[in-house]
């Protein structure tokens, strides 16, 4: 059991972070989004170390991360379209899925061995000084046990990954709280992966392509399986009243236990969402309620990881053998 430390995400800090992983060692890491759990992409030991510290499926591939565009062109190849895409939201919670460059140096076990890869440049200046001091792209799933809720607080990577991580580095609750938008970029068209913080009519505005959104409950990005971010308990959506022994997540002006956002803004819902989903499933009630949140703009995705977390949940899985 390797003993967990959590350090500020300061100089010597991401110095410490930055050792680690030149060695192999996956490290949490905040980034705008929610905090991510990092490793050299180049490196397919390193790589096989973050699949074995959340227990994810081997076939679910992860996102790279870059710090600037020539780091981004060694890794995939860009059309005009995901140029202007890049240029547009970068850096910043937008991954796209582009065809591999040959020879690209990332490990085939964070692509799973698919011909494409997902790329984002985030905009959180420690994530960015982490990949410019390893100085190759990291990959980073999102720091939390496959299955179970993502993290917006160091606290709460500590809660689902001690013992199986060396370093957290805590910059305090991360700004947006829900994974980035993923989209991939087809010859005439874009098609929306995971719904997140940038919407599909900002994609549309930039773009100038159609955006797909297919609904249908397939699996789109291999990773997005039904029952992804589950807390430990039953939810149940839409509730506009607690049910018997359930603990209330309000919106608006459905109050409930504690809210999303009593003034109903979108924005501070998605910042919260984890956040209180954690405090709900440490809460007393058997289950968790709740308010229906509109499906609308930032809506769209807050929904997305509602329905997932309140989807029937398959066996756990078990870690990673690599
Ligand atoms: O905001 C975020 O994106 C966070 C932070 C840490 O950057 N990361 C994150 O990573 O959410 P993760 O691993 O939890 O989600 C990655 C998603 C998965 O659903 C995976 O299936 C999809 O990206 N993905 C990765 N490579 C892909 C590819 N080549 N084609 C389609 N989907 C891909
Ligand atoms: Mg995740």
């Amino acid at each position: 059991m390797t003993i967990t430390r959590i350090i500020p995400a300061d100089a010597d800090g991401i110095a410490q972070a930055a050792a680690a992983i030149l060695r192999g060692d996956p490290v949490a890491v905040p980034t705008e989004t929610v905090y991510g759990l990092a490793g050299d992409a180049t490196s397919g030991a390193a790589v096989a170390a973050i699949y074995a510290a959340k227990g994810r499926p081997s076939f679910n591939p992860l996102i790279v991360h870059v710090s600037d565009m020539a780091m981004a062109e060694t890794v995939a190849v860009f059309s005009a379209e995901a140029r202007e895409l890049a240029a547009h939201f970068w850096p910043g919670p937008l991954t796209l899925v582009l065809p591999l460059t040959r020879g690209a140096p990332v490990a085939s076990l964070v692509t799973a061995g698919l011909p494409t890869v997902a790329v984002r440049m985030p905009s959180h200046p420690v994530m960015q000084a982490l990949i410019a001091a390893a100085g190759r792209p990291l990959a980073a799933p999102s720091a939390n046990a496959s299955g179970s809720i993502s993290a917006t607080r160091a606290d709460h990577v500590a809660a689902s990954l001690a013992g199986r991580i060396s370093l957290i580095l805590d910059s305090g609750p991360t700004k947006i709280g829900l994974e980035s938008t993923i989209v991939a970029l087809e010859d005439d068209r874009l098609r929306l992966l995971r719904p997140g913080p940038v919407t599909v009519e900002m994609l549309a505005a930039v773009a100038g392509l159609p955006v797909d959104t297919a609904k249908d409950g397939t699996i789109e990005a291999p990773g997005q399986l039904a029952s992804h971010y589950a807390p430990g308990k039953p939810v149940r959506l839409n509730a506009v009243a607690a049910g018997d022994d359930e603990y209330l997540l309000g919106f608006g002006d459905i109050a409930g236990d504690i809210s999303l956002s009593a003034s109903g803004n979108l924005e501070e819902a998605a910042a919260r969402l984890f956040d209180l989903l954690h405090i709900a499933d440490a809460s007393a009630a058997a289950a968790i309620a709740v308010a229906p949140i509109p499906e609308q703009a930032l809506g769209i995705a807050i929904n997305d990881r509602l329905q997932r977390a309140a989807a029937p949940r398959y066996p756990r899985q078990k870690a990673h053998p690599l």
